[in-house]
């Protein structure tokens, strides 16, 4: 099989991610009944302040932890706020319409944020400094500037900030990478990697909220979702970026320069501390059976003694100079388990420990988008120093 061949990528929208029961429950069952209840004992009071698609789903995954009672819904739109309070209804959360009040509020623990991107940073940094645990919804900011701010509320906060990027949990990355790290392929030299969509630009307009098309509001797609994939490759590089060059735009129905519109496809190609080197492409304009070079999300890692192909469920050895068949590296429990980013939340909170996903990851996966964008847009390339964060 080829790396691009049929079955190596897979499509997938992390908008639908669903609410990991199982999981959970497996969690659970391994952890002695004692430690179990010492675990979830510490009720964390929690609210919600963005309470859309993304928010109602984080909700939903709220509502599935022991003891963390949801004592308030904000939210600009009265809709999604009667909608969140119907399925938080045996808390009876308060309702209001300023996120101000939230960071007030002493009867709150720990905030999810899931408003449009723009406002992440600037929330997440008033909830820090009210000293609430924080849940953001990816991208941590939408400006090295933003970023930056929520970096220094963090340090200076006696909680901490967990970043909505679930795909650090998927059991099947976990059980991939480590191989990587430990030197299965040697060292790591090229990455490849993708997110192509066989779903038009068009239809895309029909599902997603219209603030999206604004790069000021969402980052553009870079950052808003590329954030996801290019974490992924910083995790399997094991390294900081230290400069990027890239291209894209809005190619249909009308062409759009970079940064009037949400683009629909764009390449970055980034060079690694340690000199690994990535590809990454995001297209919307994927034909459905166009089979040769996989559609979906997937990665490549070539090393000095062979390959590892990864996508869902699947990581692949390829030994260099070997004609036989690629080895499965991943157990069937990794292949198939679903992920807990929230069950890492309220176990970092009782177990004062920093969250996987934590500030590091945060600001290092917004930053290496918001320099690949700078890229694209300012058609050079572009430097990690460039950006000014400390990180
Ligand atoms: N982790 C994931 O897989 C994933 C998936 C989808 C979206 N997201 C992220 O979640 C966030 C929300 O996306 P969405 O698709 O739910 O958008 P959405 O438009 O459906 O929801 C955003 C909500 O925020 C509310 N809002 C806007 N301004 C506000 C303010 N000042 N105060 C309080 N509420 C305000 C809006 O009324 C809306 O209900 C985005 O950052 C997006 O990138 C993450």
């Amino acid at each position: 099989m080829s790396p691009g061949g049929p079955g190596l990528g897979e499509e997938e929208d992390a908008m639908s991610e669903q609410p990991d029961r199982r999981t959970f429950l497996l969690g659970a069952a391994a952890l002695g009944a004692g430690s179990l209840h010492a675990m979830q004992s510490r009720e964390i009071r929690t609210a919600f302040i963005g309470v859309g698609n993304r928010g109602k789903e984080l909700l939903r995954q709220v509502l599935n932890q022991a003891n963390a009672p949801v004592a308030a819904i904000c939210d600009t739109n009265p809709t999604a706020r009667d909608e969140a309070q119907g399925l938080a209804s045996r808390y009876s959360p308060r309702s209001v319409t300023e996120w101000r009040r939230v960071v007030d509020m002493k009867d709150v623990d720990a905030v999810m944020i899931a408003t449009p991107c723009n406002l992440h940073a600037e929330i997440a940094a008033a909830c820090l400094d009210a000293g609430k645990y924080v849940y953001c919804e990816k991208p941590l900011g939408i400006t090295a500037e933003e970023v930056d701010r929520v970096v220094k509320a963090a340090r200076r906060s006696k909680a901490f900030l967990q970043i909505g990027q679930q795909m650090r949990y998927y059991p099947w990355l976990q059980g991939a990478i480590p191989h990587i790290h430990n030197g299965l392929i040697g060292k790591p030299l090229i990455i490849k990697a993708q997110r192509h969509s066989t779903a038009t630009p068009e239809q895309e307009k029909g599902h997603l909220p219209e603030w999206y098309f604004d790069p000021k509001i969402s980052g553009d797609r870079i950052v808003e979702n590329g954030v996801h994939n290019l974490d992924v490759c910083n995790w399997i590089a094991g390294s900081l970026p230290v400069s990027v060059y890239g291209f894209g735009k809005t190619y249909l129905p009308k062409p759009k320069p970079p940064g009037e519109e949400y683009m629909d496809a764009y390449s970055v190609m980034y060079m690694y501390e340690n000199e690994v080197n990535l590809t990454y492409s995001e297209a919307k304009l994927h034909p459905r059976a166009l089979k040769e070079l996989a559609n979906g999300q997937w990665y490549v890692v070539f090393g000095e003694k062979g390959a590892v192909t990864i996508k869902r469920g699947s990581a692949l050895f390829y030994e260099m100079s070997s004609e036989s068949e690629p080895r499965e590296l991943l157990t069937a429990e990794q292949q198939n388990a679903k992920e807990d980013a929230m069950g890492d939340f309220f176990a970092s909170i009782r177990e004062k420990k920093e969250p996987f996903a934590g500030l590091r990851v945060a600001a290092t996966a917004a930053l290496t988008t918001i320099m690949g964008r700078k890229a694209i847009y300012e058609r050079r390339m572009v430097t990690w120093k460039e950006l000014g964060v400390s990180i």
